[in-house]
């Protein structure tokens, strides 16, 4: 099976990219030191879809298998359900040679990674990302972690999986929407490091909103592969990490004054068109790459211009607000060209504020 290998010193990982795969969990997991028991974290929703087949694989293989539901929704990830999971795993008897298994999203993914690095100082668990952003994104690369007090992600940790297990054919069930939300992150890596990538999105865009699933299945992998290389270099963020930023600083100010009305997807792809916007206002990026990357935004049904009327000093108060919680300077990751970022953090307060006042004037605000 198409394997990307994530090298971290002695926590390294395979992820395994393929379609219709998800029966075969079971056989995977024999590779593995002893396992005691497996606990399956999931929702309501993945789990009327998808639970029966990764519970009957595991059972054939004589996995001794519990379940966990955690309601369904970002809300949820919060340090209730934590607690919740952390409690039936005491009570299910699970121990240190037991293993979790995330099913689901963004939101199962984070919280079962977490609940995993917390539990008995840490027990292995394996991803298997149901939406297409939990595919390309969160499984890889072990950022865990809970929502706190409003602030998203503000409890958590690094904590690798032992596997990240991906089965393109559990998209099928994914709502439109999601599809769309999660191809933010998609075209991002074809501008944060692959032209090739990028043109191959903007040849096949139709067939992967079609959901051609051989076509998804490279899609899918090359995200990966783009991801773990990035992961690799810099695990904790220190350095180059910050490039799968790209359009999330404006794209986090987006999502807050929509009071997230707008998914994550939504507002990182209006992010990536304001970083276009900034990096041709300092003549870092030529106006033929910026319509592309609209171009493509559009085609896969992303804003390329609010939906809503904004105040942009509200938007600039929450950079501010950012800033400081990041203690440091605001880091703006540019586009120099399709294929190639740069992170700047001397951006002038008054030249952002002009690309956010012209998108006034040009009536993007109202
Ligand atoms: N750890 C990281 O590096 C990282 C990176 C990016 C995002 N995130 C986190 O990921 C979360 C967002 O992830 P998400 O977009 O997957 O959200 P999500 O987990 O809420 O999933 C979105 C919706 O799709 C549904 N769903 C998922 N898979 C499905 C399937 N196969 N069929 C039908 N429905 C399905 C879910 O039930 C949910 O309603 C956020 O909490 C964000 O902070 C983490
Ligand atoms: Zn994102």
């Amino acid at each position: 099976m198409p394997t990307v290998h994530v090298n971290l010193d002695k926590r390294n990982y395979p992820i395994v990219v393929g379609n219709e795969i998800l029966k075969d969990i079971g056989d995977s997991l024999q590779n593995f030191e002893a396992i005691s028991k497996i606990a399956i974290v999931i929702n309501p929703l993945v789990a009327s879809f998808h639970l029966k087949s990764v519970k009957e694989s595991l059972l054939n293989k004589g996995f001794k298998v519990s379940v966990i539901i955690v309601p369904d929704g970002e809300k949820f990830k919060d340090y209730r359900q934590l607690l919740n999971i952390h409690r039936k795993l005491v009570q299910e008897k699970l121990d240190r040679r037991s293993l979790i298994i995330a099913l689901g999203g963004g939101v199962i993914g984070d919280i079962s990674g977490f609940a995993a690095a917390t539990f008995m100082r840490g027990i292995r668990y394996v991803q298997i990302p149901t939406s297409l952003l939990a595919q390309v994104d969160s499984s890889i690369g072990g950022k865990t972690g809970i929502n706190f007090l409003k602030i998203k992600n503000l409890i958590g940790s690094f904590y690798q999986p032992k596997l990240v297990y991906t089965d393109v054919s559990l998209l099928r069930t994914l709502s439109q929407e999601e599809l769309h939300n999660g191809l933010a992150e998609v075209i991002k890596y074809g501008v944060i490091k692959d032209a090739g990538f990028f043109q191959y999105l903007e040849k096949n865009i139709e067939k992967i909103l079609d959901l051609d699933l051989s076509c998804l299945e490279k899609v899918v992998f090359q995200c990966a592969e783009i991801k773990a290389k990035i992961v690799q270099e810099d695990e904790k963020e220190k350095g180059i990490r910050t490039i799968l930023n790209y359009g999330h600083t404006l794209g986090h100010c987006f999502e807050t004054v929509s009071k997230f009305s707008y998914k994550h997807g939504q507002a990182v792809s209006l992010g990536m068109v304001y970083a276009g916007k900034i990096a041709q206002k300092i003549g870092l990026l030529n106006r033929e790459d910026a319509k592309k990357i609209e171009r493509l935004l559009q085609k896969a049904h992303l804003p390329v211009s609010p939906l809503k009327k904004f105040n942009p000093q509200e938007i600039l108060a929450i950079l501010e607000m950012d800033k400081k919680r990041s203690a440091g300077k605001q880091k703006f990751v540019l586009p120099k060209k399709i294929g190639q970022v740069i992170i700047k953090d001397d951006i002038p307060i008054e030249l952002l504020k002009e690309v956010l006042l012209n998108a006034k004037e040009n009536n993007i605000f109202s």
